[in-house]
């Protein structure tokens, strides 16, 4: 089935590490107890690539990262690399192979499971059922565009500057990730703008409709201004299906999906490139959470959306929808026994740590393959 699948790791820093090592073992888990066999290998990123190489995203790992079909990433940065250079912090190490991979399409759902409807920041009624998918632009914008910077002006005063840039292809081609995911969903894209105040905005409105009414006619599309979007999100999300936004727009509006659920910790992600010709796509799956540094190496972090990353890797680039469903089911399951991490906890339920919640996934994992 996936035999030869060549699948990177890339544990990064903080946290990264710990919940990684969750998600090794639901691999180990695949290995043994369906058969499967991938082609695994691990490589540096971040601040670990910083002290190992001193570079946050060395050639080997863009390499590495270009001949795999799937990357399992973790998360990158901490304090100890705060008073790098700019060019050197840690970041780039995650923002350098969504560009060098040309992932431009960052896929993140934002769903809350029945059990932890009580974890969300608002009302149970305002969010039960809760599904979006959130589909935002990650290689261009405001994030690369040119010129950027901090010069002096002409009286010898400071002045920072970044550019968002989008042309019109790199609009209509994540348009048509966010109309194609909506076909498989609820029909509906909401696409996000600033078009009342940026001339990017004004293409983007205009690139998305056209885009729309070419080839996405039976999609519902409407527009939304971003301010606007964040005010929705956080009183009637339920409105909502896939929204699309540019790279700096989905940065904070998936944060602020995410705490509709209630915890970043739950949140996986998968970051896609173009179908090329021989039929591969690039692709990169990550927790939407951090390198969370204020608790690393303690052994409490929540494995979840590390793991469900590994889901949605083994649904998207591997097509085993069928182990990719055991481990969301499995780990649904250990949420209503009451287990909980640190960041999920709620009163009368169980706390446990990284570890722990590992194992309890990997004992519904048994208890659905013998079903
Ligand atoms: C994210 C993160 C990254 C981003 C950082 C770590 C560069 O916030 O993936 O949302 O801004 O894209
Ligand atoms: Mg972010």
């Amino acid at each position: 089935m996936a035999a030869n699948k060549k699948l990177l790791i890339l544990p990064g820093d903080g946290i990264g590490p710990e919940v990684m090592s969750q998600a090794k073992r639901v691999l180990a888990w695949l290995q043994r107890r369906r058969a499967v066999s991938f082609e695994v290998s691990e490589a540096l990123v971040g601040g670990a690539a910083i002290d190992a190489a001193g570079d946050p995203c060395p050639e080997a790992t863009v390499a590495a990262a270009r001949a795999a079909d799937a990357v399992l990433f973790g998360s990158v940065g901490g304090p100890k690399w705060d008073g790098l250079p700019f060019e050197q912090r840690p970041e780039l190490g995650i923002l350098r192979l969504r560009k060098e991979l040309g992932l431009f399409a960052n896929l993140r759902p934002a769903l809350l499971p029945d059990a932890l409807v009580d974890a969300s920041a608002l009302k149970p009624d305002l969010v039960r059922g809760l599904d979006i998918m959130i589909v935002r632009e990650s290689t261009g914008g405001i994030y690369f565009g040119e010129p950027r910077g901090i010069h002096r002006d002409a009286a010898g005063k400071r002045v920072g500057i970044d550019t968002e840039v989008y042309s019109e292809e790199e609009i209509a081609r994540v348009a048509r990730v966010a109309f194609e995911l909506a076909r498989q969903r609820r029909h509906k894209v909401t696409s996000v703008d600033k078009a009342n105040v940026m001339q990017s905005g004004r293409l983007w409105r205009s690139v998305v409709a056209e885009v729309h009414q070419a080839e996405f006619p039976d999609v519902a599309l409407e527009h939304m201004y971003a301010d606007n979007c964040a005010m929705q999100l956080a009183s009637r999300p339920l409105q909502f299906d896939v929204i699309l936004a540019s790279n700096l727009f989905g940065d904070v509006l998936s944060d602020l999906a995410a705490a509709l659920t209630g915890s970043l910790g739950m949140l996986p992600s998968a970051t896609l490139g173009a179908l090329q010709p021989d039929g591969r796509r690039h692709a990169l799956y990550e927790p939407v959470h951090g390198s969370a540094p204020d608790i690393a190496g303690k052994g409490v972090a929540n494995p979840c959306a590390q793991i469900l990353s590994l889901a949605m890797l083994l649904r998207i680039s591997f097509g085993m929808a069928e182990e990719a469903q055991m481990i969301e089911t499995a780990i649904e399951r250990v949420l209503a026994s009451g287990l909980r991490t640190a960041d999920i906890m709620q009163p009368g339920k169980a706390r446990v740590g990284t570890a722990v919640m590992g194992e309890a996934i990997l004992r519904e994992l048994d208890k659905l393959a013998a079903a």
